[in-house]
């Protein structure tokens, strides 16, 4: 029946649905969802705020996340016991969070410890799945998220010596360069090849182990389209998300949380120029809002989140339907086991 819908019945029918489940779904979405989901959502945000969110809404019966894989275990395993988690699309994954997997991490931490000892506490940022932070739970660590992760790498230290950050090496590296700590304290552990790359000469100098992963819609920003851009447009600022590597973040001239980009954007000057290195969804959606700033995509072939985008029109109404017709599929649900060690370290960081 789907397939012979137009937008506008699938609109319509979307509407009919949200009236008549009333309070008993809560229907929260990323900022890097699709505008035609993002329509109907009852509240927008960042990991950290939906995290945050997903604690506090305790009434609703059917939690339709509109994110990632990831985002919607954590909000399984921050909701109540009588609340269900539905993922509109299970395909809707996170390539980073997949770069980590338990039994690669779980070698790696035997490694790890011949050549450092007990001095390591793991940090894992939220885009990681529901085992891996029941791993960092597990040996006293924590998650972070892109808003709160300077002062998780600080609170890391006051822990213990050195920290193994998870997955994303580029959020690691700016964070822990912030926080004043050299390049060459860093090394970067490859899970492929179960090994330690280190270009220095004393081990025992390495403060960062960062997991080799990284976000495949960040990383394509580079410091030749930084360069490029300002040859013809001087009179723009480039903001970036701090998935993006290293040299990028350094060629702009501010990087932050999504949280941040929004606010910055909002708060700046009517007139002021904007080109922003993160989602295209997010990018788009700014430009549409704030239409006396000029805000531009730094990437000019754009850069979708494809993952994010699987969450769509047909998608979102499917699991609705379903939830009506009491046939409710796609429920997200993460092992007792793994729940208890994994909101330990969401706490820790709560
Ligand atoms: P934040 O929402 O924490 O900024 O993370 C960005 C992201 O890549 C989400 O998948
Ligand atoms: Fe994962 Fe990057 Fe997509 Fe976020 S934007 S869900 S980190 S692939």
């Amino acid at each position: 029946r789907l397939s012979t819908m137009s937008i506008t019945e699938m609109e319509q029918r979307i509407k009919e649905i949200k009236a008549q489940l009333g309070d008993r779904l809560y229907l929260p979405a990323h900022h890097y969802q699709k505008d035609e989901v993002v329509q109907f959502a009852d509240v927008t945000g960042d990991s950290l705020q939906l995290a945050k969110i997903s604690a506090q809404n305790k009434e609703a019966e059917f939690i339709v996340f509109c994110g990632v894989h990831f985002m919607a275990e954590t909000a399984d395993m921050l909701s109540g016991p009588d609340q269900t988690v539905i993922l509109p699309d299970l395909k809707a994954g996170c390539s980073m969070a997949d770069m980590a997997d338990i039994h690669q991490t779980e070698r790696a931490w035997i490694e790890l410890n011949k050549i450092f000892g007990d001095t390591i506490l793991p940090l894992t940022y939220v885009n990681s799945t529901a085992e891996i932070k029941a791993f960092c739970g597990k040996h006293g660590g924590a998650t972070v998220t892109s808003s709160n992760a300077k002062e998780m790498v600080s609170w890391a230290f006051q822990q213990k010596e050195r920290l193994l950050f998870l997955p994303d090496q580029h959020l690691g590296r700016n964070t822990a360069f912030d926080l004043g700590i050299p390049l060459q304290d860093m090394a970067v552990w490859d899970p492929i090849q179960n090994k330690l790359i280190y270009e220095g000469s004393e081990i025992e100098q390495v403060k960062v182990i960062l997991w080799k992963g990284h976000c495949s819609v960040h990383e394509k920003f580079t410091v030749e389209q930084i360069q490029e851009f300002r040859m013809n447009h001087s009179d723009y600022q480039i903001i970036v998300h701090p998935e993006c590597t290293h040299e990028v973040v350094r060629a702009s001239d501010m990087n932050g949380s999504t949280h941040y980009i929004i606010e910055t954007i909002r708060n700046a000057a009517p007139g002021t120029k904007w080109a922003v290195g993160t989602e295209m969804n997010l990018v788009n959606r700014l430009a549409q809002q704030f239409t006396d700033k000029k805000i531009v995509s730094l990437n000019p072939s754009l850069c979708p989140c494809l993952t994010m985008n699987r969450i769509d029109l047909p998608h979102l109404l499917w699991s609705l339907e379903n939830i009506v017709e009491g046939n409710v599929e796609n429920v997200i649900s993460v092992d007792d086991e793994t729940k208890k060690y994994a909101i330990m370290a969401l706490n820790r960081m709560m």
